[in-house]
Parts: structure tokens; C-alpha cells; sequence
């Protein structure tokens, strides 16, 4: 046993050596195994793995073959040509993933690993405001179910949320289900934003305040906030965008301190990329996606489980707005 796991050290230590800034490595020696089990599974079965930046960096930068905001996982589901997709992230990533990909197994490690905003509304909710304002067309966030998808015109993520707003040609829109996100988009448009209740529970919980404390206790420090942030935390910020837009600000202006209002993992997997930027580290946890782990992901690849299915009733309108975003 103690062989076999230094032949698994040793044959993983190229990976570890990109990790070793946030994983010590007593931490590694109790992933290496399941990481080097994971990469042959992926060779065996033909299968890749799809992982949202909130996964940890065992995943992130240990297994991860594509790695992204929700918009490039959606882009790069059409493209994937592998016969099984294991989604590291939460389970509507996955069903976008199945929708776009019909005929693959697309497997979620967890199939409790769900989403404060996708739980916020359902298909009845979204037939309301249809019925409430009438001629306004329906953007849904894709933190959502497909069975709400489907009764929507176009989805949106944080990272094409304005261009898809605007791209209607109306002059109000439905914006749904996460009101902070309307109400920062509603602020660069002159589309009028009609919102719904929902919230993100991670960052719903950044304030003001926060802020201002991180800018006295850290001097120049840079602050990026996602988008979900209440309004007031976005006015604060120096910059917001999704979580792909966050890495490329740091990869393109190199601030030597910032800060992400957002999901813990976040940091740490940029901070692998960036020696030379300090990332100071309050942060807020998903618990939906860190139901992900390593372990459940090689339990995924060996035994199907959990297999994604859309009720053909809906998959094909919700495929519909999915691709309606990803033609924008
Ligand atoms: P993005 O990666 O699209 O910015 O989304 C953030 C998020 O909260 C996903 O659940
Ligand atoms: Fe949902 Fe927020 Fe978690 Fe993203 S971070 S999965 S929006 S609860």
C-alpha cells in the first residue's frame, strides 16, 4: 500500500508541482490516489470532465479537462465529443449540459448539489409574469431548471447577461430569477428590467461594509464582486463580472493585492496562475458545489451514477433557449 502510494506521488507530481501554493502536502497524499484513479477512469471510459472555477483545486487543476464560468461550460458542452461528461458543479449546469448533448451520459457526482436561485422559481412562477406582462420577453438566468428554461424565450448567464437583453430590440424584458442580478444589469441599459425575488445565498451575503473594512485593512487593494452581489456591494467594487471575467482582470491588470466577492475557490485557483498577486481571502462558500469531491467524482465514472435526464416534455424548449444565448 505505502508502495503504491508513492508510485502514485511520484507519478502525479508534475500536477502537484501547479498546485502546491494551495494544497500542502499532507493534503495531497490523500488526493493523489483519487486523482490518478480519475484520470485513468477518464482514459478508460472515454470521458471528460466539465468544472465550474468554484471547484476546489484538487478538481480544478487536478482532474478538470475544461474549466470555466458557466457561459464557456455551456459553450464547450456543444463541442465535447467524448462519450461520457462528469459535470463538476452544481446539477443545472448539468442539465445544460445534458440538453446540449442529448445522446451522451452526462453525470452529476451529487444530485443534491443544487442552487439557491434555481430553487427560487419554478414553471408556474415564470407563466405568472408572462401573464403579468404580457409582450415582455422572458430572460432566464441559467441558475435554473430546465423544466423553467423551457418556459422562457432565452437564457442568460452573468457573463452575456446585458448583451442578451439588449439583443431583444424591446423596450422592457423579464429578467429572471435573481433580482440582484437584474438590478446591476438594469443600471447599463435602458431596457426596462422586470426582476423576480430570487437570490444567490452565497453572495447575497457581501456587504458595503465588508468592503470598506477590506479597503482599510488592506491599502490599495483592488475589489472584483460577481454580479449576483447586491447593488450596493457592485457600486463599491472596482469592477464586477462574472467569474471568468474576474480571472481575466487579474490576468490582464495584475493587481499586486485584490480581493473576489464571491465563492472561496475561486481565489485559490487564480492563485495558482498568479504568484506575483496577493489574493486577500474573505470569501463566502457554496455548500451546493462543494458536495463535489474528488471521491464522488471517481465513484461517478465507475458506476454511471447520477445519470442526468430531462423530461423529453420540455427538453426541446429549454434546449431552444439555451441555444437562442449561445447564438447571441
Ligand atoms: P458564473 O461562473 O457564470 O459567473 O456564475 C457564478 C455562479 O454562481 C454559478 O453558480
Ligand atoms: Fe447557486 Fe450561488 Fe452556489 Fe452559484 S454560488 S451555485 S448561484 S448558490
Amino acid at each position: 500500500m505505502a508502495n503504491l502510494s508513492s508510485n502514485v506521488l511520484a507519478r502525479n507530481a508534475q500536477l502537484y508541482d501547479r498546485v502546491k501554493r494551495v494544497i500542502p502536502p499532507p493534503e495531497w497524499a490523500t488526493f493523489a490516489e483519487d486523482v490518478d484513479a480519475i484520470l485513468e477512469l477518464k482514459r478508460t471510459r472515454n470521458a471528460v470532465i466539465l468544472a465550474h472555477n468554484y471547484q476546489t483545486p484538487e478538481i480544478f487543476h487536478g482532474v478538470a479537462d475544461i474549466v470555466g464560468d458557466s457561459l464557456l461550460l455551456a459553450r464547450e458542452a456543444t463541442k465535447v465529443d467524448a462519450d461520457v461528461i462528469v459535470l463538476a458543479g452544481v446539477h443545472f449546469m448539468a442539465e445544460t449540459a445534458k440538453l446540449l448533448n442529448p445522446g451522451k451520459t452526462v453525470l452529476i457526482p451529487d444530485l443534491k448539489a443544487g442552487c439557491s436561485l434555481a430553487d427560487s422559481i419554478t414553471p408556474a412562477d415564470v407563466r405568472l409574469m408572462r401573464q403579468r406582462y404580457p409582450g415582455a420577453p422572458v430572460v432566464t438566468y441559467v441558475n435554473t431548471s430546465a423544466a423553467v428554461k423551457a418556459e422562457s424565450d432565452i437564457c442568460c448567464t452573468s457573463g452575456n447577461a446585458l448583451r442578451v437583453v439588449e439583443s431583444l430590440g424591446t423596450n422592457s424584458v423579464i429578467m429572471l430569477p435573481d433580482e440582484y442580478l437584474a438590478q446591476n444589469i438594469a443600471k447599463q441599459t435602458g431596457v426596462k428590467i422586470i426582476a423576480w425575488k430570487g437570490h444567490c445565498e452565497v453572495h447575497e451575503l457581501f456587504t458595503p461594509d465588508d468592503i470598506r473594512q477590506i479597503r482599510d485593512n488592506h491599502p490599495g487593494v483592488t475589489v472584483l464582486a460577481h454580479p449576483e452581489c447586491p447593488p450596493e456591494v457592485v457600486a463599491e467594487a472596482d469592477f464586477s463580472g462574472s467569474t471568468a471575467d474576474m480571472s481575466g482582470y487579474v490576468e490582464t491588470k495584475r493587481p499586486p493585492r485584490v480581493v473576489l466577492l464571491t465563492e472561496c475557490s475561486m481565489s485559490d485557483n487564480i492563485a495558482v496562475l498568479h504568484p506575483d498577486v496577493e489574493f486577500i481571502r474573505p470569501c463566502n462558500l457554496c455548500p451546493h458545489m462543494k458536495r463535489i469531491t474528488l471521491k464522488n467524482i471517481r465513484h461517478a465514472l465507475e458506476t454511471d451514477q447520477h445519470q442526468v435526464t430531462i423530461d423529453p416534455a420540455i427538453a426541446a424548449s429549454a434546449r431552444r433557449a439555451v441555444e437562442r444565448m449561445l447564438a447571441v
